[in-house]
């Protein structure tokens, strides 16, 4: 018999396998001092664009204070266990219709996490005669979520609604052939890697030729996309089409937990049967204060929004006019695309960081091809013109070096911080 921890440490994975080069530096960073553009990392200032406080909400000095004053009248106990048995309370309830009417649905409910909360949703939703038709580039929990489901699932190349109707004619085919069962359609409002958004609208004009409901994970799109902000399928015009929208708290709010809204007789089916939330406590007041209080800022403060696609198309237009491929982003996520392999990656990294005082996040093999690079840029409201002009010239300089080789190393540069 093998024993199971003998075989983990033997491959501790595709990024642990680095683990003692990169520790504290390329995974588990710490950054501190005040949330915001400019941040410490290991005592030195750096410009930061790896935090999806899209709004610049997260230190508002409003959200700060009701933090600390709900914090101090509720502590984190309150309420004490489940929704259903007794962790209930009016602000709790007060989040939900306030989220329902911003999203134009007739009810919502919270989740304690988006990850899990939507993992479970799916769970919740399909049966095992159901079929799940999904994006390929759907998030980790949503893929998590289909580890879940019993019955089929068909997946359709990113974005190609060609694919998609192939997938849809398979899917009704075999549920004709079952004589059982329906269709859930799963995709996103904003995709995170690229900030392409998804295609909503097409897919809702098919919902005429084959019978489906409507599932988007709008993370990225709530608060950033729409005349309100209220995400993708406002900014697309087809808000009342999608059948269940689910958003985290955890961007453009800057703060934790997650809500799915959609009909009321269907929102109150997952508030009797989801199993993430009947058999785990619910949110803690502050949390629910301090949410209630970021929802009403985002809804009556535009100019938040209205920074956050000055900046982003400020820094989207001044790296197409450098040359640099940012893919087909029509959100403020910025994808920089580049040529390279993981240890060039990384030196390139070391140099921005250390000689350039900018801190932005890296994906590599094997969450993308062998051979390229993406860094991945999140503006913010809270951005400076000065912020992003010295990040556009450290991506210029740096970009140089790479194409020169100057990168080129044997191995990760190791800058593990001991533990
Ligand atoms: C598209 C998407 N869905 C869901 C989640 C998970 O949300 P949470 O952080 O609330 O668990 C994330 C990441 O935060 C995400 O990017």
């Amino acid at each position: 018999m093998a024993d199971i921890f003998e075989r983990l440490v033997k491959n501790y994975g595709p990024i642990g396998q680095h683990r003692e080069r990169a520790y504290g530096y390329y995974a588990f960073p710490k950054l501190e001092g005040e949330i915001g553009s400019r941040m410490i990392f290991r005592g030195k200032e750096m410009i930061v664009w790896s935090l999806n406080n899209y709004l610049g909400l997260a230190n508002h000095p409003e959200v700060r204070k009701i933090d600390a004053d709900a914090s101090a009248q509720y502590g984190l106990a309150y309420p004490m266990g489940a929704r259903m048995m007794s962790g209930n309370s009016t602000h709790h309830e007060q989040l939900e219709d306030e989220l329902a009417k911003f999203e134009n649905k007739e009810d919502a409910i919270l989740l304690n996490y988006g990850y899990q909360g939507i993992m479970s949703a799916i769970d919740t939703l399909c049966g095992r005669h159901d079929i799940i038709v999904y994006d390929a580039e759907a998030h980790a929990c949503i893929i998590d979520g289909l580890r879940l489901h019993p019955g089929h699932r068909y997946v359709f190349k990113h974005n190609d609604i060609e694919d998609f109707e192939k997938q849809m004619h398979r899917a009704t085919k075999l549920i004709s052939e079952q004589g059982t069962g329906g269709i859930l359609v799963i995709t996103e409002g904003v995709f995170g890697m690229a900030g392409d958004q998804g295609k909503l609208k097409e897919i809702c004009a098919l919902k005429g030729k084959y019978e489906f409901r409507l599932l988007v994970d709008d993370a990225h799109g709530f608060g950033t996309l729409g005349k309100t902000g209220a995400g993708a399928g406002e900014e697309q015009g087809c808000q009342d089409e999608i059948d269940i929208y689910f958003s985290t708290f955890a961007k453009s709010m800057a703060s934790i937990g997650a809500f799915m809204a959609g009909p009321r007789v269907i929102i109150d089916y997952i508030r009797y049967n989801i199993r993430s939330q009947i058999f785990a406590k619910s949110l803690p007041m502050p949390i629910v204060l301090g949410n209630l209080k970021r929802l009403d800022m985002l809804r009556t403060m535009p100019e938040l929004k209205e920074k956050l696609w000055a900046n982003a198309l400020r820094l989207q237009q001044g790296l197409k006019e450098r040359g640099f491929d940012i893919g087909k982003t029509d959100s403020p996520v910025t994808p920089v695309y580049m040529k390279g392999g993981v240890e060039e990656a990384t030196a390139m990294v070391q140099d921005i960081r250390e000689n350039y005082g900018i801190f932005c996040s890296i994906v590599v093999y094997p969450v993308i091809p062998k051979g390229h690079i993406i860094y991945r840029l999140i503006p913010t409201a809270g951005h400076t013109d000065e912020d992003i002009d010295l990040t556009l010239q450290a991506f210029t300089d740096t970009k140089q070096k790479l194409d020169a080789g100057a990168y080129k190393v044997e191995a990760i540069p190791d800058m593990a911080e001991a533990r």
